[in-house]
């Protein structure tokens, strides 16, 4: 019997994109689907979608910055399903590019409250649900690969991708005890609406003085073309599947960035060299590695 069937996930900003994606792939595993969604109509849509194929889906629309929220999505998924196993901490945004000083607060707000707030209020009320039956089950946070490497002009955005990357590794240490994979997701660009994100900018991250409401948002930003060309966000929910059943902690989509990736680590590797030939630090090379278990 597959792991996965008759079990129930919980996947925040699942109504399209890389959540539609993974709530696909989940489904035809047998899974019963809890969708959290700020956007009620594309909520609709994929219920459709989804209960056409003969997966049990239930459609909730909330916002992930509201902890609050987030524990009604929990009780509702008990309520129509009994137990959670699955969370997928997927709901994200991206702001227009710019530089340090053109980014301004409430743009980091908003990308800090849905990217890095909307991960942890997830985590916060959905984890217990998982814990509480004892049988095991997955988190996987959905970040990016400006979790693994600074994204120039995207600031805001790395910061939380890389702290998303940083919770997933000490989460997946200390939920093992309780059979919990946690597992996360770092794609390079998937053909998605991600570029038109304003769409969904809640009331109280609106520039007043820039006059912001959602049509007027730049649609149009340096990223849409690399989005646009993408991979399918199907692919990258049948490729979490594989990666899950191989208890991955790092999903990876694009195996090119592998080299991204490479030189990241050997830049660190090279900085450590230098730091333990230094004879500053004779002394302080003689501590133990933080290794946890
Ligand atoms: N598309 C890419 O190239 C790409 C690459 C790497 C990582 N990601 C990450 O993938 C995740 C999904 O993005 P996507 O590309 O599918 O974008 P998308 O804009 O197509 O989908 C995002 C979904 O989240 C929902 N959402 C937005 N704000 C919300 C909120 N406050 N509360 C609840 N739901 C909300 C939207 O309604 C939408 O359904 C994000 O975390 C994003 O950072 C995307």
């Amino acid at each position: 019997m597959s792991d996965y069937k008759g079990k129930t996930a919980v996947i925040s900003g699942g109504a399209e994109g890389i959540g539609f994606g993974i709530a696909l792939a989940m489904g035809q595993q047998g899974m019963n689907l809890v969708l959290g969604d700020i956007d009620e109509v594309q909520l609709v849509e994929a219920q459709a979608k989804l209960e056409a194929q003969g997966i049990e889906v239930l459609t909730v629309k909330m916002d992930v910055t509201d902890p609050a929220q987030w524990r009604l999505l929990g009780e509702q998924a008990l309520q129509r399903f009994g137990k959670v196993h699955m969370l997928v901490n997927n709901a994200g945004v991206a702001s227009a590019p710019g530089p340090i000083e053109k980014t301004n607060h409430k743009d980091w707000n908003w990308v800090i409250d849905v990217n890095l707030k909307g991960v942890i209020y997830g985590a916060e009320a959905i984890v217990p649900l998982i814990k509480e039956h004892g049988e095991g089950g997955w988190v996987i946070n959905v970040a990016s690969m400006a979790g693994m490497i600074g994204v120039p002009y995207a600031g805001a955005y790395t910061a939380t991708k890389v702290a998303v990357v940083g919770m997933s590794e000490a989460w997946n240490v200390e939920l093992a005890k309780h059979n919990i994979d946690v597992s996360v997701l770092c794609p390079a660009f998937v053909k998605t609406r991600i570029h038109l994100s304003h769409r969904n900018r809640q009331q109280e991250h609106f520039d007043e003085q820039r006059k912001v409401d959602p049509d007027a948002e730049p649609k149009h930003n340096a990223a849409q073309e690399f989005v646009e060309n993408g991979i399918a966000a199907e692919l990258v929910g049948q490729r979490v599947v594989e990666a899950l059943n191989a208890k991955e902690l790092y999903i990876f989509t694009h195996p090119a960035q592998r080299e991204v990736v490479q030189q990241r680590s050997k830049a660190i590797d090279e900085a450590f060299e230098r730091a333990q030939n230094s004879p500053l630090l004779a002394e302080v090379t003689e501590q133990s590695p933080m290794i946890f278990d």
